[in-house]
């Protein structure tokens, strides 16, 4: 008589052939009959067949999609490509979601919960029967938080970023996303942009699906990764719309297989080597001060160590090659048009580790090779920079004992020594309320302090420390100052911006103490920001401070604000730093 052990697999009363050594089998070849039947039987509701749970990797595929998150929205059609790949290779695929941050709408900010997303992450992946992963990304945090998490299970592990939009093109010109927001009011008030030019230019930076195409924050991940070795070869910068982006999804999900069949773990390429490179590369991209503290937080999971000070160390002398806004003039399509990451890879071949492992199972060196460029425009020779030293310069001083960041590409040349006084916004709200205020006390010489911004205080480290600057000042022609806090810019921002000064201003940094009418000497070359206060006075300050009220005391918010790290450590919650590794011991039946 015909069964359905016929019909679908060799037999599940069948003793197992081959005894394989796949984490999954933990799940689907237990000893125990009970156990196996309940983790196969309730899969089988999805019509797998049988032989899905007999010695073939199981591939996560970690989707970021949302459609709360624009920049990813186009992924549940990659996952499809993953699964193609997977199943070539011989491997499971499984499509998960994990909590998916979209760096547009969420408030306060979309890095208030980078870390609740790398928990998620995590534990999605360690607590199911995976042998490898595929990491679907694309906007600012999905990158950092889902690389996190998969680093502190440390699993073969994959990343395909969701790339850029197409180029945004505004009146035969090039609008970048974010780039262009930032000269918005400017416009408004200084060119005549009526609502209607408004409407229009929106559409017209925003015309695929993709993350921001100019150099911030997602791009910026995007090359992170690629430099790390988290991705194949030129993965960053192929447009989301790009056909070669879906065969990128499918050659990842066929690699993965092979990855795990190998065991290339993620601890086994990400080295202090491969730190290194993409701190290199970092710099000749001009990607965004973001990456400072995502790249210290993903250290921070493998057990990397990493050190504020190896951003200047390594980066800072790096030439800046791509001449991408918000540094330069071009987008994310002109990058990939004239070769993207591997011409920029192969240029910096003399600075680089390159026999650093990626997950290819080839060096960076091999990978990237024969990478060429096809626009010098776009893509500079190393003999002949856009810009001599570039990356980003790390400052100390009696106002950031512990660092603050500067990106010298995006500032203006004169004000990277600049003596000026200090006017001082105790909150976001008061920066707000006051900054067009005709009466306020302010010239282009003045220094902008805005206090409460950090990872404690806000909380979450929003990214307004790209202050806009008063009115009064735009109108007569002024277009950038000094600015510093303890919060982040967008990468797509530029001026003279002083970051993530540490430790932040709510939990007493000098930062904090602070005051109108103060002098504050701003010294890039030598690396300084110092407050002009004597001790004593600084002293009678401090005794005087009080710290400001939680903004919640319950919930994730609570549990962030008492957790997380300053934002030289990265800004990880502290008892999330390390990793666990991929054993679970106990089951549930
Ligand atoms: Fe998503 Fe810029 S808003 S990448």
């Amino acid at each position: 008589m015909f069964t359905l052990i016929d019909l679908f697999g060799p037999g599940i009363f069948m003793k197992e052939k081959n005894k394989n050594k796949l984490r999954s089998a933990d799940w689907f070849s237990p000893v125990d009959p009970k156990s196996a039947f309940i983790h196969r039987s309730w899969l089988r509701n999805q019509g797998y067949p049988d032989d899905y749970f007999r010695s073939r990797p199981v591939i996560g595929i970690c989707n970021t999609w949302s459609d709360l998150t624009p920049c990813n929205g186009h992924l549940r059609e990659f996952a499809e490509f993953v699964k193609r790949g997977v199943l070539e290779a011989g491997g499971v695929p499984f499509e998960f979601p994990v909590t998916s941050l979209g760096e547009i709408l969420m408030r306060p900010t979309a890095m208030l919960f980078r870390n609740l997303a790398a928990m998620d992450t995590e534990e999605t992946i360690r607590a199911n029967p995976l042998d490898g992963v595929v990491l679907l990304t694309g906007c600012d945090k999905t990158t950092p938080s889902t690389v996190m998490g998969a680093c502190s299970v440390d699993l073969p592990t994959i990343v395909v970023p969701g790339g850029p939009m197409l180029n945004g093109k505004y009146k035969g010109e090039r609008i970048g996303s974010g780039t262009f927001v930032w000269q918005l009011k400017d416009k408004i008030k200084n060119e005549g942009f009526t609502p209607e030019d408004q409407i229009e230019a929106e559409i017209c930076s925003a015309r695929s699906s993709g993350h921001c195409m100019t150099m911030g924050t997602a791009s910026t991940m995007a090359c992170m990764v690629e430099s790390l070795g988290l991705t194949l070869p030129g993965a960053a910068a192929i447009p989301a719309v790009d056909s070669r982006k879906k065969v990128l999804a499918q050659l990842s999900g066929r690699r993965i297989v092979e990855m795990v069949r190998e065991d290339l773990k993620l601890s086994k390429i990400l080295t202090r080597e491969a730190f290194e490179n993409a701190i290199k590369i970092n710099a000749a991209v001009g990607g965004s001060t973001n990456f400072i503290i995502h790249l210290t937080a993903i250290a921070g999971r493998i057990g990397v160590k990493l050190d504020l000070k190896d951003f200047d160390d390594l980066g800072s002398k790096i030439p800046l090659l791509v001449n991408l806004m918000p540094s330069g003039k071009f987008l994310m399509e002109d990058f990939f048009d004239a070769g993207g990451l591997p011409v920029v890879i192969n240029e910096m071949k003399t600075h680089l580790h390159n026999d650093a492992l990626t997950v290819n199972g080839k060096s960076i060196g091999e990978n990237n090779k024969n990478a060429e460029c096809y626009n010098q425009d776009v893509i500079f020779p190393i003999d002949k920079p856009l810009i001599a030293e570039a990356g980003i310069a790390v400052l100390y001083g009696n106002l950031c004992e512990n660092g603050a960041v500067i990106k010298p590409s995006a500032a203006t040349p004169k004000l990277m020594s600049h003596r000026g006084k200090a006017v001082v916004f105790e909150t976001i709200e008061e920066f707000l309320g006051t900054v067009d205020d005709p009466n306020l006390d302010i010239d282009e010489n003045s220094v902008m302090v805005l206090k409460g911004v950090g990872p404690v205080g806000y909380p979450g480290m929003p990214e307004v420390g790209n202050m806009e600057l008063p009115e009064k000042l735009l109108k007569k022609g002024i277009k950038d100052m000094v600015r510093i806090s303890d919060g982040r810019m967008s990468g797509t921002a530029f001026g003279t911006v002083v970051l993530h000064v540490s430790p932040e201003s709510s939990i007493g940094g000098v930062l904090g103490l602070v005051k109108s009418g103060d002098y504050i000497v701003l010294d890039v070359p030598n690396r300084k920001l110092h407050l002009e206060v004597d001790d004593t006075e600084l002293e009678k300050r401090k005794s005087e401070w009080v710290a400001p009220k939680p903004v919640l005391e319950r919930g994730y918010v609570n549990l962030y604000t008492s957790t997380v790290q300053q934002s030289h450590l990265g800004a990880d919650l502290d008892f999330l730093v390390g990793k666990s590794g991929a054993e679970v011991t106990r089951d549930a039946h």
